[in-house]
């Protein structure tokens, strides 16, 4: 899809050259200073065909005096990115089966249509017009629509520009990990990310891409991660994945991404229903990627390191056992006292990895429980985070992209439940709390710098008709790693160029 910025002042809206007019209101702002317009839209609310109530749509057919055939009258909540981008997607749900090749979106007289609305619309569309075809090439054909601009004042030019420009990247990222969730685990195994990280860095010059084999682990002591894949014939790996955007003196950002590209739950085998949703459970690992994708076409001046320690975790005789105890690479001792709480036990030693790069901060993405996904839905990725500007730069940056996260609490008593008799801890606490109590568990591993965790277990996928990957975090990811590098237009809150250990907070409220 080709997206452009056409300038366009109210009175030219209907003479506009394009297949078809999208034109969005709101209940306050219902003018366009197009005379045509304007009659039409005062017609068709007189004639009841039309409201000013956000959520209406109404499609017009040739309408007279309008040089676009079609034209689809819509009405967003308010003024915001999020209401523009869902009245954009109600329009083209009306259009995209049609002929239109080109599609011409404008805002209401006063909507002030910003950067973040240009990348709405970029990733609304994008969102809408995928077709997972790898496994199933009869899925419908792509639609005609090949190009949207969006219509904006001479003064909005240049920024609408570099909007849709960075949701480009972003879509692209995002569509990226939405493709490798899809794609089902005996396509999609531990060499088939590591693959696709090598392909990454032969297409883009800025990323480095660096895979460890089972040997490599073993002498780095990983005995958490490796713990994971004994029952498992796919051979592991630990992907590393390095963005040069600034100098090499730069403390760079790490994201850790979940890399389990199958989870059967191990010898505490999971139940049969909806077992197959677990090949999704490389998740965390796909938003890495999409976010090294993103973040190469956008070249922010920043350093990144990506770690993807994936494997399969399989049920046989070589498994690893409840109450086998593993050494992780930090030294401390892990009784596993159910294999499937399998996600904190590569992540830890991932975790521990990270410490060799000296990060300015570490961001770890998991769909890590279930209790997540309880406690939140499929609507926020949960955020785990004692430091707080770093807390609040990750919400500011979900906020911005429409891909949100909701802050959740890690108090040292959500780890109780951790002791064990026999090892430095479990792997598993209470069922209560075992969002936090997992949070709890790999904070024990990140003492040595500033540290996130995003629980995506509710935001990674979809289930039920629409089931399929979203690739998200991709869009939080970026935005955050775009304003931490002061590339994005609107750098919310950034860390503080002198970074100073977080002091651990006995409690956390939502910001
Ligand atoms: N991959 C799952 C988490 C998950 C469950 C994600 C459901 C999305 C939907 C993870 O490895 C897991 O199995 N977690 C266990 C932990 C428990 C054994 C403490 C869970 O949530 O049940
Ligand atoms: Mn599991
Ligand atoms: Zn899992």
């Amino acid at each position: 899809m080709d997206y452009r910025s056409t300038v366009a002042q109210g009175p030219s809206l209907s003479q506009l050259t394009a297949d078809a007019l999208m034109l969005v209101l709101t209940g306050d702002l219902s003018k366009t200073a197009d005379p045509v317009l304007d009659q039409l839209i005062r017609d068709a609310i007189v004639n009841g065909d039309f409201e000013l109530k956000g959520g209406r749509c109404l499609y017009v057919h040739r309408p007279v005096g309008v040089k676009a055939a079609r034209l689809v009258l819509l009405v967003a909540a308010d003024a915001s990115p999020k209401a523009f981008k869902a009245a954009v997607v109600k329009g083209l749900a009306q259009i995209k089966d049609l002929g239109a090749a080109h599609v011409a979106v404008a805002g209401a007289a006063g909507l002030g249509l910003t950067a973040d609305h240009a990348q709405s619309l970029v990733l609304g569309v994008s969102d809408a017009t995928y077709i997972y075809r790898h496994t199933k090439p009869t899925a419908a054909k792509p639609g005609m629509l090949k190009k949207m601009s969006l219509v904006v004042p001479q003064d909005a030019a240049s920024t609408v520009k570099t909007g849709l420009a960075q949701g480009q990247a972003v879509a692209e990222g995002v569509t990226l990990a939405r493709e490798l969730g899809n794609r089902p685990a005996n396509y999609c195994t531990p060499t088939y990310l590591a693959s696709e990280a090598k392909r990454l860095a032969k297409e883009f010059p800025h990323i480095k891409t660096e895979v460890l084999d089972r040997p490599a682990l073993e002498k780095l002591g990983m005995g958490s991660f490796l713990s994971v894949t004994n029952g498992s014939v796919q051979p592991p790996k630990f992907i590393i994945l390095r963005y040069n955007g600034a100098a090499a003196s730069q403390a760079p950002l790490v994201l850790v991404g979940k890399g389990i590209t199958f989870d059967t739950g191990g010898i505490s085998l999971k139940p049969g229903a909806g077992m197959d949703e677990m090949k999704f459970d490389m998740g965390g690992a796909a938003s890495v990627l999409g976010t090294f994708r993103a973040v190469a076409e956008l070249k922010p001046k920043i350093n990144l390191i990506g770690l993807v320690p994936t494997c399969e975790n399989m049920p046989s005789g070589a498994s690893t056992k409840p109450g086998d105890v593993v050494t992780s690479m930090s030294g401390q001792t892990i009784e596993v006292l159910n294999t499937d709480a399998e996600g904190r036990l590569i992540l830890c030693d991932a975790l521990t990895y990270a410490e060799r790069f000296k990060p300015a901060a570490v961001v770890n993405v998991a769909t890590l429980t279930g209790a997540c996904v309880v406690a939140l839905g499929h609507v926020h990725s949960g955020l785990y985070c004692a430091d707080e500007p770093l807390a609040q730069a990750l919400l500011n940056a979900g906020m911005h992209t429409q891909d949100t996260a909701w802050r959740m609490p890690m108090d040292e008593e959500y780890g109780e439940s951790l002791k064990s008799n026999f090892a430095d801890m479990g792997n598993v606490g209470g069922r209560e709390g075992g969002a936090n109590t997992a949070a709890v568990f790999l904070s024990k591993f990140t003492k040595a710098y500033r540290w996130a965790h995003l629980d995506i277990a509710g935001s990674a996928w979809k289930s039920g008709g629409a089931k399929g990957g979203t690739g998200r975090p991709v869009g939080l990811l970026t935005r955050f790693i775009l304003d931490q590098a002061g590339a994005g237009k609107d750098a919310i809150a950034p860390l503080p160029a002198k970074l100073v250990k977080p002091v651990a907070r006995k409690t956390v409220r939502r910001g």
